[in-house]
């Protein structure tokens, strides 16, 4: 039988490994993982200096596929475009963007947030702060200990106030990274007690929308495959 528990405590290391694994993985005869993942044309790489005077040789192309790629959108077949996304976690891809001064800041805001502007992001996922690593960095949580409550520390609160000023329609998309130590009293496991678990998490919700009047339409668990497959290309870093 294969050992889930042993899997699920290697599941970061693995999955980090798998990452540099693809992006490392040697150009085959079908092109690099990358190109062929991204579909990226074969020409884009083609780095080969070209004789002195003469221009460089573009790549032969491949005969095209006809075959024709059906769009219908009779309801209930298939799942919904959502948009594109980004994401600011890992305890730094946003960190310093607060700290920018004006009016480069704003810009910035704008070349992400601004419908038709720009990147115009249609969602922003934001790490639930937990107090622990999370990559690059730790950013602190709302609940320190059992009883604590505090809904104005970090910069998400504000990342996601920036984007809905400028886009109202944005959904915004929760996820705990990490969890603060006492959710996990002496085993370091969040999940052992899932009531608990699901109250600290639903009080950051709800912190969301007293405080800072932000609706927050999605919640994620921690996993590490969801992000390198899902989100990763979205990460952003500024
Ligand atoms: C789990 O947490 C809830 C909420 O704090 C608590 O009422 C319950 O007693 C806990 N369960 C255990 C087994 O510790």
């Amino acid at each position: 039988m294969f050992p889930c528990k042993i899997w699920a405590n290697c599941l970061q290391a693995e999955g980090w490994l798998l990452l540099w694994l693809l992006v490392l993985l040697p150009p085959s005869a079908n092109g690099s993982f990358l190109r062929r993942y991204f579909a990226l044309p074969a020409s884009r790489f083609n780095l080969t200096p070209g004789r002195s005077g003469q221009p460089i040789e573009p790549a032969p192309t491949r005969p095209h596929k006809t075959a024709s790629y059906i769009l219908d959108d009779a309801p209930e077949l298939g799942r919904l475009f959502d948009g594109i996304g980004g994401m600011s976690g890992g305890g730094a891809a946003s960190r310093l963007l607060v700290n920018y001064p004006e009016p480069h800041r704003s810009e910035i805001l704008d070349y992400l947030f601004k419908p038709n502007f720009g990147a115009s992001l249609h969602i922003l996922k934001v790490g639930i702060g937990g107090d622990g690593q999370t990559t690059d960095g730790t950013e602190p949580s709302h609940m320190h200990y059992k009883g604590d409550e505090n809904y104005f520390r970090g910069y998400e609160w504000w990342l996601m106030k920036e984007a809905k000023k400028r886009n109202p329609n944005i959904r915004l998309f929760g996820l705990p990274w990490s969890f603060p130590g006492w959710l996990g009293p002496g085993k370091s496991d969040p999940y052992d007690n899932m009531t608990m678990t699901a109250l600290y998490v639903v009080s950051w919700i709800l912190g969301a929308k007293k405080h800072h009047e932000l609706d927050i339409d999605y919640i994620g668990v921690s996993n590490i495959f969801e992000v390198i497959f899902h989100f990763f290309p979205f990460t952003l870093h500024l």
